[in-house]
């Protein structure tokens, strides 16, 4: 059996409450011993002094737009980012063409996820058929057929009769409901409501297009005992919404993503469509809050929300589509936090790892002696720059193109098998 020895890592394993530098032994695919020091004279050693070594990260929101927008991203380029960027699972969103609301999509995605064979690629399915909002999908096939999570992101469930059922059916078959909350009646524009879009003279999607449906679904997810699960939140009023409804014991989760909590509005000004992303870029207050939220658990995780989109799609601000890749450039943003004081390095861990695995009931997110050996290893310290050259994706649609970034992947293992290694 192959044995891989991680040596001298940092290691931040918040599952079990561990931190500190620690010999990592990997045999097969799985964890077989942590201790101080491990000798073991068949392994490959990886020096990992002055490296963190953390369960691969788990990302609950990717666009890899595949089948039908491979133009984009497509499953093996996508899955390429994700192992640059830390990640060893993600949860691919439906919006593909056509969407992922029946069972032969569903194994369209994890065939060719499995011959590409880098990291788990689990998709979530559409909520309701062609993602039209009007008729349930077959749920219960779905799960069968693989589906880790249902959303019809991109849009909102804007039924709420739909949304309840939907519940219903989730609190029985014990999988969450993900919602793109923002209610498309109020949500017509481009940016947020605040000052740049005034400035613009563009329309708007203001803060309460979300506020209201992230309220609507807290309230059925309490009333039905379904779990939902609230994607990209990006309110202070939101951030309270989801914290009264977990003291009332109601199952929600909330995931944020990390240009929602560098990024305000005001950066429309200098990157124009680049920093056009649904829901939009927001206040400073907001982002106080959102930050806030993460250090306290109201968060729950971080997701990326990758979308990639190609350069004729983000011509002109007033009709781009919205979205930023963001699969590499997530863990250099959160280290910024930890470097600001905002969050510790073991709650980046948790709100990157061990906390998007349990939201979708998945056994990783650990580094447990018996588990599966996913594991991200990296330097925070080094410094780089996301251009031609290290861009893996398919499209370069982010703000942070061409600036310096710090810390960085230096191995990412799935399974036992390194999947990605820093040139
Ligand atoms: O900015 C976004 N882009 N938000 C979404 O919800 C969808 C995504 C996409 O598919 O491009
Ligand atoms: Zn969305």
């Amino acid at each position: 059996m192959l044995k891989l020895l991680i040596k001298r890592g940092t290691l931040v394993d918040p599952s079990q409450d561990l931190e500190g530098v620690y010999d990592l032994l990997v045999e097969g695919n799985r964890v077989k011993k942590i201790d101080r020091e491990i000798f073991e004279p068949e392994a490959e050693i990886i020096d990992a002094e002055g490296l963190v070594v953390a369960p691969g990260f788990v990302d609950l929101h990717v666009h890899f737009r595949d089948p039908g927008q491979t133009y984009k991203e497509d499953i093996e380029t996508g899955s390429r980012c994700a192992v640059a960027g830390g990640y060893t699972t993600v949860v691919c969103m439906p919006n593909t063409d056509p969407p992922i609301d029946s069972p032969w999509v569903v194994e369209y995605v994890i065939l060719k996820a499995r011959h590409v064979n880098l990291c788990n690629v689990l998709p979530a399915g559409a909520v309701t058929k062609g993602r039209k909002g009007k008729e349930l999908t077959d749920m219960y096939s779905l799960k069968d057929a693989g589906c880790v999570a249902f959303t019809d992101d991109g849009s909102p469930v804007m039924d709420s009769e739909i949304m309840r059922r939907a519940l219903e059916i989730s609190s029985q078959i014990g999988v969450p409901v993900f919602d793109h909350c923002e209610d498309d009646r109020i949500a017509t524009g481009s940016l947020s409501s605040g000052e740049v879009a005034t400035l613009l003279g563009y329309s708007s999607r203001p803060p309460e297009a979300e506020d209201v449906l992230n309220a609507r679904d807290c309230i059925l997810a309490y009333h039905t005992g379904g779990h939902v699960h609230i994607q990209h939140l990006t309110t202070a009023l939101g951030v309270e919404i989801v914290r009264y409804f977990k003291e009332k014991g109601a199952k929600v989760t909330c995931e944020v993503n990390p240009h929602h909590l560098v990024l305000s509005e005001r950066e429309v000004l200098r990157y124009g469509s680049l920093a056009r992303v649904n829901p939009p870029l927001r206040s400073g207050e907001d982002l106080k809050a959102l930050r806030s939220a993460l250090a306290d658990g109201t968060i729950d995780c971080v997701a990326t929300d990758h979308a990639p989109h190609a350069e004729f799609e983000k011509d002109l601000l007033g009709v781009s589509m919205p979205g930023m890749i963001g699969l590499q450039t997530a863990l250099p943003i959160m280290l910024s936090l930890v470097e600001e004081g905002v969050i510790t390095l073991r709650k980046m861990v948790e709100l990157m790892s061990t906390n998007p695995a349990r939201i979708i009931g998945l056994d990783r997110g650990t580094l447990k002696e018996g588990a599966v050996a996913d594991i991200v290893v990296f330097d925070p310290k080094k410094e780089w720059v996301l251009d031609e050259e290290t861009n893996l994706s398919k499209s370069k649609n982010t703000p942070l193109w061409g600036g310096r970034l710090r810390g960085k992947v230096i191995y990412t293992i799935k399974d036992g098998r390194v999947v990605h290694k820093d040139n």
